[in-house]
């Protein structure tokens, strides 16, 4: 039986969701010369790295400001606090998430209100908000999920006409565009992740917020430093903010990676293109290409299949490593309680949880590994009956 030849042997290496030990060697030449850099200044938090690295990214995005922070989670937290919401207020969110949207919330204080998703891009779905919204909603976070940018002028006038609050996560969408605008800088702020294996990473954990607004900005750098006053040098806590900083060895770091994103996000571009291309199977549904190229950075491709945990095995059988983004809803989380939701349910997010499937999408993949998943894919052997 095909199905019982294994593509994959001992002697062949496995095809991995990421790899950072691949990077090129002049990258971590420039990696090296940053950490030395920083070594030799002898200063290590909130300094001129970081303001240099705040700057470019910012630049980078078309907007102002950029407040470096600790990770992405801490990012949309502290931009929702710069932004006064918090207890009784409701924040709209999409149940299929990292935990880590949802959570931010909750931690400003804040109440998430869940809406569902559209079946084929797993975005956020405007029919589902306009059903959530209430006389308590003040802010509307989109997810960029996958690296997708889509719909950004419905979002940005649809908040506009009922006086929400545009928050973008951008964690997964760094650089993603839209005629010419930047992921990011459609909202009152933009939220990013820096993690490691996001399409921009550090070497450990690190966040940024992005926006126009001054005011912002500014509560936003006294949030990150325990609430402490940035003008004046009075040293008065004016809130009881959190430790979250950027440090100068993380920022260097992102500066001396910033320069080869662009050609990242375009090896990812292809690996999807590909996938796109070589992937004929009735059992697995692909994600819609974007009308843009440019729309899309392709953190992660991801298929979906009714017997996802049957193509799960089949790939590991073949020697490709493959993930789930995310295998629950927001809501199945106990962490979350019982929000507020849809009353018309959150199907569409629990469908995608149980049949989504990640395959590698990082830029060193190789033209034979992207050509093994698309064979080993091919192959497998559906169970008719159920619809992808
Ligand atoms: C969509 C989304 N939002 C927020 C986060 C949180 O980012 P971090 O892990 O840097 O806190 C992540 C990271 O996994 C993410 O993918």
């Amino acid at each position: 039986m095909v199905e019982m030849m294994p593509l994959w042997s001992e002697e062949m290496s496995w095809i991995p969701m990421n790899d950072l030990t691949r990077e090129p060697e002049p990258l971590r030449r420039a990696m090296t010369e940053a950490v030395e850099r920083v070594i030799s200044s002898g200063s290590y938090v909130l300094d001129r790295e970081v303001e240099r690295f705040e700057r470019s990214w910012a630049e980078r995005c078309g907007v102002r400001f950029g407040v470096g922070v600790g990770n992405g989670m801490d990012a949309l937290e502290i931009a929702l606090q710069a932004l006064g919401i918090g207890p009784g207020d409701e924040v709209i969110v999409p149940a299929m998430t990292a935990f880590a949207s949802v959570l931010a919330v909750i931690r400003a204080g804040a109440t998430p209100v869940l809406a569902d998703i559209d079946e084929e891009t797993a975005l956020l779905s405007l029919e589902s908000v306009r059903r959530v919204i209430s006389g308590r909603s003040r802010a509307l976070m989109v997810v960029h999920l996958y690296g997708r940018l889509e719909r950004m002028n419905a979002w940005v006038s649809f908040c506009h006409d009922h006086g929400l609050v545009l928050i973008e996560d951008c964690a997964q969408a760094h650089l993603a565009s839209r005629n010419g605008a930047v992921a990011g800088s459609f909202g009152r702020v933009g939220a990013f992740s820096f993690y490691p294996t996001k399409n921009l990473g550090a070497l450990g954990d690190a966040g940024m917020l992005i926006t126009d607004d001054e005011t912002i900005a500014r509560k936003a750098r006294q949030w990150r430093d325990y609430g402490r006053s940035v003008s004046g040098g009075s040293g008065l806590h004016l809130v009881a903010g959190l430790n979250s900083r950027l440090d100068e060895l993380q920022a260097a770091l992102l500066s001396a990676r910033l320069p080869w994103l662009e050609g990242f996000n375009a090896a990812r571009r292809a690996i999807a293109m590909l996938y796109a291309q070589g992937i004929h199977h009735p059992g697995v549904r692909l994600p819609p290409m974007p009308e843009e190229s440019d729309s899309h950075v392709h953190h992660l491709f991801v298929v979906n299949s009714p017997q996802r945990d049957a193509l799960q095995t089949h790939l590991n059988h073949c020697g490709v490593k493959t993930g789930s983004h995310y295998p629950l809803p927001v809501h199945w989380h106990p962490a979350c309680g019982n929000p507020p939701r849809d009353p018309l349910g959150l199907r569409r997010a629990e469908r995608h949880a149980e049949s989504c499937l990640s395959l590698p999408c990082h830029p060193f993949l190789e033209g034979y590994e992207v050509e093994r998943v698309v064979d080993s894919i091919n192959r497998f052997i559906f169970t008719r009956g159920a619809t992808p």
